[in-house]
């Protein structure tokens, strides 16, 4: 209802969680549809902790034998990298569209944003390997809330911090409830933890070195002595670093075809930016 604020008009609690209303009809098509291989790559996140990052690695990662990652032709540097791994519920699963992706060669790479509750039962039930990547809830919020304003029709009036801050406590956020997205993963990767990697967005910028290689192994490409040797771990790291990604032209002025602009998920790029926005108060809250 209009008279519950801008949040709430547009998201649906569907399965314990508040998803964007728009986007419903993707979830219960993938649900319904989408049939996971023992070797298909899911990287799952909460909304702005880090997924565009977690994607371009992924991908420069799979793909470095056919796009070494310093040629001058990569991908990754022409396509925003949610073009290189499509949403399952936002992108493949759209408009009552049920795609064909057994032609699709192993391994497929996808990303989603829905809590295990509401994963298709096939990735769960299969060996695929799962990323889940968290983040600090402050910077994920401060992020979140940046990122809506930044979406809202540029004559609507901004989305007040105190209200964002106060619906996100409550578990309205997109995604949302925040921390039952990321417990529910949490155990997950306890139980079962030779299918998912439970990553840090502050680990990742701490040692994003280490965090590649470990990565590369669980997807089983790990990277051999040569080509550490030569550099390639740390060329693909400078390629999906957030200076590369969000000084390129692509990521500077295109869209994605969901309508959003693709320097929306380029902002500081940085861990504790949170500390800018909160106050004592908010900090204890949260
Ligand atoms: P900030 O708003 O705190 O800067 P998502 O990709 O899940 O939408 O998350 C977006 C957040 O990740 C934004 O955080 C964005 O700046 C940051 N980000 C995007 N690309 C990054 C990169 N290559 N390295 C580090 N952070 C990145």
């Amino acid at each position: 209802p209009k008279d519950q604020g801008w949040v709430l008009s547009y998201l649906y609690q569907y399965q314990g969680f508040w998803h964007p209303i728009r986007q419903l009809q993707g979830v219960l098509s993938c649900q319904r549809h989408f049939q996971a291989r023992d070797t298909d790559i899911i990287l799952i996140t909460s909304p702005k902790c880090g997924t565009t990052w977690l994607k371009a690695l992924a991908y420069a990662v799979i793909n470095r034998k056919t796009n070494p990652p310093r040629g001058d032709n990569h991908p990754l540097l022409s396509f925003n990298p949610h073009k290189s791994v499509p949403f399952l519920e936002l992108k493949v699963y759209v408009d009552h569209q049920v795609p064909d992706l057994t032609e699709l060669p192993s391994p497929r790479l996808f990303s989603t944003h829905l809590p295990v509750e509401s994963l298709p039962l096939s990735i769960k039930e299969t060996g695929c390997k799962v990323v889940y990547l968290a983040r600090d809830p402050k910077d994920a919020f401060i992020s979140l809330w940046h990122f809506a304003n930044k979406l809202r029709p540029q004559n609507s009036c901004k989305l007040q911090l105190e209200e964002a801050f106060d619906k996100f406590c409550k578990g309205v956020s997109l995604y949302g409830p925040f921390w039952d997205h990321v417990l529910s993963y949490w155990k997950c990767s306890l139980e079962k933890s030779n299918n998912v990697f439970f990553l840090k967005y502050e680990e990742l910028k701490v040692q994003p070195k280490l965090c590649l290689k470990k990565l590369a192994e669980f997807w089983e490409r790990p990277f051999s002595l040569e080509e550490e040797n030569n550099g390639v771990v740390d060329e693909i790291l400078s390629l999906c670093s957030f200076d590369n990604l969000s000084n390129l032209e692509v990521n500077k002025v295109g869209k994605l075809s969901s309508g959003e602009q693709n320097n929306a998920f380029f902002r500081k790029g940085e861990v504790g930016n949170w500390a800018n926005y909160f106050t004592q108060e908010m900090t204890e809250k949260i």
